[in-house]
């Protein structure tokens, strides 16, 4: 007899699962090392207490009449047969657990001993196995975009130097015209410039899928803006949308990459505008603070600002809440910010307001510096 309670006590030490024994009244009798490894509770904290103290809240309210309910119909449910359920650690947190209960009628009574098996590292397995397909969708996704961009920039590119050949070729024929009409003329020229902007923002997508350093130059902050608002604007022409530019200094340049500042402030104030679309005020207010080392710029709208699941996934890619879009415009627009040593941001949540984000630009030796900068109203 005392050769078997040894043999017992071995069995129970070196267990790589837990092993509970308990009786009709869920009093636990057996507790062993790995059930104290497991729930972070000493042997002496849990033997003679109600074994509901291993348990959620909700399963340990029930367990007594799950016990009770058994030993008058005998009805089984997890006697026999294992089942993943959540124990509870000494801490209070949950732990996935796989157990499997047996019934035992000893010389002490009838008894039913639970083995336990720890399924953390398989559920942080699982989990990682599926955070990984996961970025694999996304991947994929962002793959074909850079494909598609790189296709799209290739067969965009050719008509349109072909356009830019036809219009330069075309004003310079008007010039030598005898009655020459200078509207015409100007109207050429703009098409010719806009036809050149189409393809430098072609050109940097692509160095911006390359990952090049942004290409700096000086530009006026406050045309900048104003050209951004009118670009967004061509989209908005029969709402009742109203975006207000409260920067009006046409003598502060900022020596930026024109191109990527204006892709985020596109993205910035397209998304105050589809923001307000349903709301009774529709204004959007773009607004310059200049600090001492950085310049912030900040879009703020009147729709309902933004819950905190969105929060959470703003800034990440394919994370988007609209049919239409792609959901990439702020995770873009993050990493131009911080391309050129700045970063973007949202203000907190405020109940009533809507949504402020912030464009921080760093002021650096070759940032802006205010007056000295040649201003450049077109930005190419
Ligand atoms: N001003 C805002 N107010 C409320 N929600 C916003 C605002 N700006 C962004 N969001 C939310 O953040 C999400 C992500 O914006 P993001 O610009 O990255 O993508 P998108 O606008 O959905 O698509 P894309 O810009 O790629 O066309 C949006 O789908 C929207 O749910
Ligand atoms: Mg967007």
């Amino acid at each position: 007899m005392l050769v078997s309670t040894a043999r017992l006590h071995s069995v129970l030490k070196t267990a790589v699962d837990g092993i509970i024994v308990i009786d009709d009244s869920g009093t636990v009798l057996v507790f062993n090392d790995a059930c104290v490894h497991l729930f972070g509770y000493e042997r002496d904290e849990v033997i003679g207490k109600n074994v509901s103290i291993l348990m959620s809240e909700d399963d340990a309210k029930s367990h007594d009449a799950h016990i009770k309910r058994y030993l008058d119909t005998g009805e089984k449910r997890i006697i026999g047969q294992g089942r993943e359920v959540s124990g509870c650690h000494k801490d209070g947190s949950p732990i996935p657990i796989e157990l499997s209960v047996g019934e035992a009628d000893t010389s002490e009574g009838h008894q039913f001993i639970g083995i336990i098996r720890d399924l953390r590292a398989r559920k942080a397995f699982e989990q990682r196995v599926r955070d990984l397909q996961s970025n694999l969708v996304v991947m994929t996704r962002v793959n074909a975009l850079d494909e598609m961009g790189a296709a799209i920039a290739h067969e965009i590119n050719q008509p349109l130097t072909a356009v830019m050949l036809y219009l330069q070729t075309a004003a310079r024929r008007m010039k030598t015209l005898e009655e020459q009409d200078p509207q015409l003329l100007s109207i050429m020229t703009r098409a010719v410039d806009e036809a050149d902007r189409a393809s430098k923002i072609i050109q940097r997508m692509r160095s911006f899928v390359e990952k090049q350093e942004p290409q700096k130059v000086g530009v006026n902050l406050a045309s900048l803006i104003d050209e951004c608002v009118e670009l967004v604007m061509l989209g908005h022409k029969n709402d009742n949308i109203n975006v207000i530019s409260n920067f009006s200094d046409h003598d502060y340049n900022l020596t930026v990459d024109a191109i990527q500042v204006q892709q985020i402030l596109v993205n910035l104030i397209r998304n105050a505008c589809e923001a307000i679309k349903d709301c009774k005020k529709q204004e959007v207010y773009v607004d310059v603070d200049i600090a001492a080392t950085d310049v912030f710029i900040k879009v703020t709208d009147t729709g309902p600002g933004l819950c905190e699941e969105v929060r959470e996934q703003l800034f990440k890619a394919f994370t988007g809440t609209k049919r239409r879009g792609l959901g990439v415009g702020l995770a873009i627009s993050r990493s131009i910010a911080q391309n050129h040593g700045g970063d973007l941001f949202v203000e907190p949540y405020v109940k009533g307001k809507g949504a402020t984000f912030v464009l921080r630009l760093p002021l650096g030796l070759d940032g802006a510096d205010g007056q000295s900068n040649l201003a450049s109203a077109s930005m190419i």
